[in-house]
């Protein structure tokens, strides 16, 4: 088989056959087909698409391509949640042990952050002694104790999918609905779990801009998982505005600590109790209705965040952080953002304020940067607030002190005011059960 035929028929805008999509990335995945040639195919697919049939053997293919987790010791209770991205996204902390606390076996591996985007392992690492990295047979038997573990992203799961995204990523093909499927489906394949629920993030901060867009994405990965013989669904959720207050690693663990204690942001309480109620519908198989409603005692009693202690301190943290936050390291610098004007927030560019975090010392520009798990921002006022001259619009924390004029203009672009009021951002715009 030539690689030269298989482009030329994507070009075309015919379908490949299995051999065909397994030969191109098993014989890429090995260095047997240069970058400039796979370059070519990538934009044919953008451009031409594919149907179900070549996604399901792509996202196959994909998560074939390296190691994959054994959880079929645990049966149908295992369950992953994977979200597209976003900003002040600190979800996994909460969900992992709610879900978790509700039956669910959560043997999840999560990745860094990167440019505005933070990532759940560099939170984690917010806690001094945290390990990231337990070996298999450690994986498995916290999961199989405590019904929880959350690990790094081993090196060798999906290697087809690292060196395709690099790829795309440099070639302008990252928005390809059947590239971001198998791309995305490929990794939670090989992670293992029956059950997946996916938070489909749109706007500003995401990398899909609209509901719409969002629900072809979420559609598209929920009918994937399902041929792939995994119980999928999709919920889409705004990402317009960062997720609750906190953007940056130990600012946002401290706002995961305060959810599970009960008292978190109702965007972020809300999210999080529809994703652990899905997972736990999925995987347990009660009805949503039954699993929000465990969720919701779960989460309230405090279950749920002794569940959360009782999952750090096995891989290594001192649970003492939970009780006493005070004690994860503070910034040099501590500087609020004061209000020039009058009128309400009527939009926050999620986006941008993902950027001021990251020049702040949150976040990463390039994936060798070295982070500081103290840094980001602290939002004071949100969508819809009331804003006069003089009101705190946020904290910036920070230990580089001439990073702060910068983020702080970057903070202010991203703050729009109107004089009249606004009415409250929808958080979860649809469920996607089936395709
Ligand atoms: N995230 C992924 O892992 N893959 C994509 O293609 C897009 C977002």
């Amino acid at each position: 088989m030539r690689i030269y035929d298989v482009i030329t028929k994507k070009k075309h805008g015919e379908a490949l056959t299995e051999q065909e999509i397994r030969f191109f990335v098993s014989e890429y995945t090995a260095g047997n087909i240069p970058d400039y040639q796979v370059s070519s195919l990538l934009m044919a697919i953008c451009l031409k698409g594919m149907n179900d049939e070549e996604t399901y053997i792509l996202t196959d293919a994909i998560a074939r391509s390296g190691d994959s987790v054994d959880l079929s010791r645990f049966g149908a209770l295992t369950a992953d949640k994977h979200s597209t991205g976003g900003v002040g996204d600190k979800t996994t902390l909460i969900v992992a042990p709610l879900a978790a606390a509700l039956g669910c076996k959560v043997a999840k591996m999560s990745g860094r952050g990167l440019g505005h985007t933070g990532g759940t392992v560099d939170k984690l690492e917010s806690f001094p002694g945290y390990r990231v990295a337990l070996s298999p047979e450690e994986f498995i038997s916290q999961v199989e104790k405590i019904g929880i573990a959350v690990i790094g992203q081993s090196g060798n799961l999906a290697p087809a999918d690292k060196k395709l995204y690099a790829l795309r990523d440099v070639t302008a093909t990252v928005d390809s609905i059947p590239l971001i499927t198998s791309s995305i489906m490929g990794k939670k394949l090989a992670a293992g779990s029956h059950s997946i629920v996916l938070d489909v993030k749109c706007g500003s901060g995401a990398f899909l801009k609209t509901p719409e867009d969002a629900e072809i994405l979420a559609k598209n990965m929920v009918r994937i998982g399902r041929m792939c013989g995994r119980n999928t669904m999709a919920l889409i959720t705004n990402m317009d505005v960062p997720l609750g207050y906190a953007v940056g690693n130990s600012l946002e663990v401290k706002e995961a600590i305060a959810t599970l204690k009960g008292e978190g942001p109702k965007d972020l309480t809300e999210i999080c109790l529809a994703l652990a109620s899905s997972m736990a519908h999925l995987a347990l198989g009660i009805s949503f209705d039954e699993a929000e409603k465990r969720a919701r005692e779960l989460l309230y009693s405090g279950a749920a965040l002794r569940k959360f202690k009782e999952w750090i301190c096995a891989q290594g943290a001192d649970p003492d952080y939970v009780d006493n936050t005070q004690m994860f390291k503070g910034s040099l610098y501590e500087v609020p953002v004061y209000a020039t004007e009058q009128g309400y927030v009527a939009g926050m560019d999620a986006e941008a304020i993902g950027v001021a975090a990251m020049v702040l010392g949150a976040g990463r520009r390039t994936k060798d940067d070295v982070i500081d798990h103290a840094a980001g921002i602290v939002l004071k006022k949100r969508h819809g607030d009331a804003v006069k001259p003089n009101d705190v619009l946020a904290i910036l924390y920070t230990d580089k002190k001439d990073s702060i004029a910068d983020a702080e203009k970057i903070f202010r672009g991203a703050i729009r005011f109107s004089l009249d009021a606004v009415a409250e951002e929808k958080i979860i715009y649809a469920k996607v059960t089936g395709a």
